[in-house]
């Protein structure tokens, strides 16, 4: 190892990959940050950031003299650890497409060799025996190459959010680190030592919360810590569509799912978290995590049928926005509908796997006019799927205009201080006001002359 500071290479900047690189050059080290895309790294350069972050434009600013960014592979050479964080998006069959990182490996392979011992570090989220696969490739390409190549594999999987993604990296709960050797699990622990025991100034755009406990670093075996992300994840997935099932239920026997999640959350062994009911998942990884574990369980003939379970609620958990519009509005067709929110969480850009897709495109397939409104996903929305003729609004209350319904389906800040006696007015005669999310007080919404549609709120 070289010494501190280490040398790290990143390879992909998106959501884990530049948060990463941002957040481990601020804290001291000095960072390269590979990515295939031109347009991003010529973005990054000019000290802007491709994707939306709280705090990481400020960051980028603070730490610019530790960082650098190429499409080049060369900075690979003088490294002490290369972390893998390009995509694993899931193929047709819902298996991890591996291609990204099979082709990133190869390119580290390539460019690896200075002496002494390298630790390249699988952040992405693959299936099971992904870190053998990576030493495979890398042995293939190194085999009859004179070179003075050391290098070793770990596994250091990531669980930020997005929207959030700054503050936990800077103030994680755990940091998990797996693998067989002892020098490379002891370089990453040298790597996270200013996050680990928090010896850091903590910038003003992100500010150490108070009371924050040092982290966890847990070490264990590669396969492990590959299990640990997925279990994780169908943990935290299974959770929110369990309280979602309650909620379908708690509608129709008369009860409030807020009560009965309060009720159950103040047991710590359930805990308060991830139990709000709504139109449940999306995002770059619920999904595309779910479908991976549990083909990995059909691939060893051990099917599971819990995470099958929860990813079947989820999924009809976006259309019962469409069933509660029947309901109220009986007949659907040539009605017109505002989406509010099209990312699939606050506080990010991102639109993998959002609800309002295809709840925008089922309403579309219904025959209805949809207008939508987001505060930072438009764009995105428009590049991606600008073949929906949807009809792009600039603020809530354009979008409101001639309504027939509203939904909420992104939990944005700005939904909570709507201007709803205004938008109200705004609408036609019908005034409904689907609160994809749980987040306004129905009497607000109420007092204001809407109708409110909540999930598993009582009264309704
Ligand atoms: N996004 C999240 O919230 C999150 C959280 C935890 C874990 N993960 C996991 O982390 C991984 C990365 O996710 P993400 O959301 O950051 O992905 P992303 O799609 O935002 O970014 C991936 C980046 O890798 C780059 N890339 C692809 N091939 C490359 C190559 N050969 N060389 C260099 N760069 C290459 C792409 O251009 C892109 O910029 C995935 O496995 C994901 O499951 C994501």
């Amino acid at each position: 190892m070289g010494g501190w500071p280490l040398r790290v290479c990143i390879i992909g900047t998106g959501y884990v990959g530049l948060t990463t690189g941002v957040c481990l050059a601020f804290v001291g080290h000095k960072v390269t940050c590979i990515d295939i895309d031109a347009k991003k790294v010529a973005l990054l350069r000019e000290g802007k950031s491709p994707i939306c972050e709280p705090g990481i434009v400020e960051l980028l600013q603070l730490a610019e003299d530790r960082l650098t960014f190429t499409a080049e592979f060369s900075d690979c050479r003088g490294a002490d650890v290369i972390i893998l964080a390009v995509g694993t998006p899931s193929t047709e069959t819902g298996k991890a497409n591996l291609s990204y990182i099979e082709t990133a490996v190869t390119s580290i392979a390539e460019n690896l060799g200075n002496g002494k011992l390298q630790v390249i570090v699988n952040k992405s989220t693959v299936p099971i025996g992904t870190s053998l696969r990576v030493k495979l490739i890398i042995d293939q390409i190194l085999t009859g190459k004179k070179s003075a190549c050391q290098f070793a594999i770990a596994s250091n999987p990531e669980f930020l959010r997005e929207g959030a993604a700054i503050h936990d990296t800077l103030y994680p709960d755990r940091i998990v680190v797996g693998g067989d050797d002892v020098e490379a699990i002891n370089i990453l622990r040298v790597m996270y030592i200013p996050i680990l025991e928090q010896t850091f100034v903590a910038p003003n755009c992100c500010p150490r919360p108070e009371g924050f406990p040092l982290p966890a670093f847990v070490t264990t075996d590669g396969t492990s810590a590959e299990m640990i992300k997925y279990a994780a994840n169908a943990f935290l997935a299974t959770k929110i569509s369990f309280i979602n099932e309650i909620s379908g239920l708690c509608e129709k026997v008369g009860a409030d799912v807020e009560e009965v999640s309060r009720g159950i959350g103040l047991d710590k062994r359930i805990g308060s978290r991830f139990l709000e009911a709504g139109l449940g998942w999306g995002g770059s990884c619920f999904g595309k995590d779910t479908a991976a574990l549990s083909s990995i369980g059909y691939e060893y003939g051990y099917p599971m049928p819990l995470l099958e379970g929860a990813v079947r609620v989820n999924r009809r958990q976006r259309m019962r926005v469409i069933e509660k519009l029947q309901e109220s509005l009986k007949v659907v067709r040539g009605r017109t509908v505002g989406i509010l929110g099209l990312a699939f969480k606050p506080n990010t850009d991102d639109l993998r796997d959002a609800p309002a897709i295809d709840i925008t495109k089922a309403l579309l397939e219904m025959g209805c006019r949809v207008k939508v409104y987001d505060p930072v996903a438009m764009d995105n929305f428009r590049e991606q799927y600008g073949a929906l003729a949807v009809e792009y609004c600039e603020n809530p209350l354009l979008l409101a205009e001639d309504c027939d319904a509203v939904v909420l389906v992104t939990e944005w800040e700005e939904f909570l201080r709507l201007p709803l006696r205004e938008i109200a007015r705004r609408m036609t005669k019908e005034k409904i006001l689907i609160d994809g999310r749980n987040i306004m007080k129905p009497s607000h919404v109420k007092a204001a002359g809407l109708k409110y549609i909540g999930f598993g709120r009582w009264p309704a």
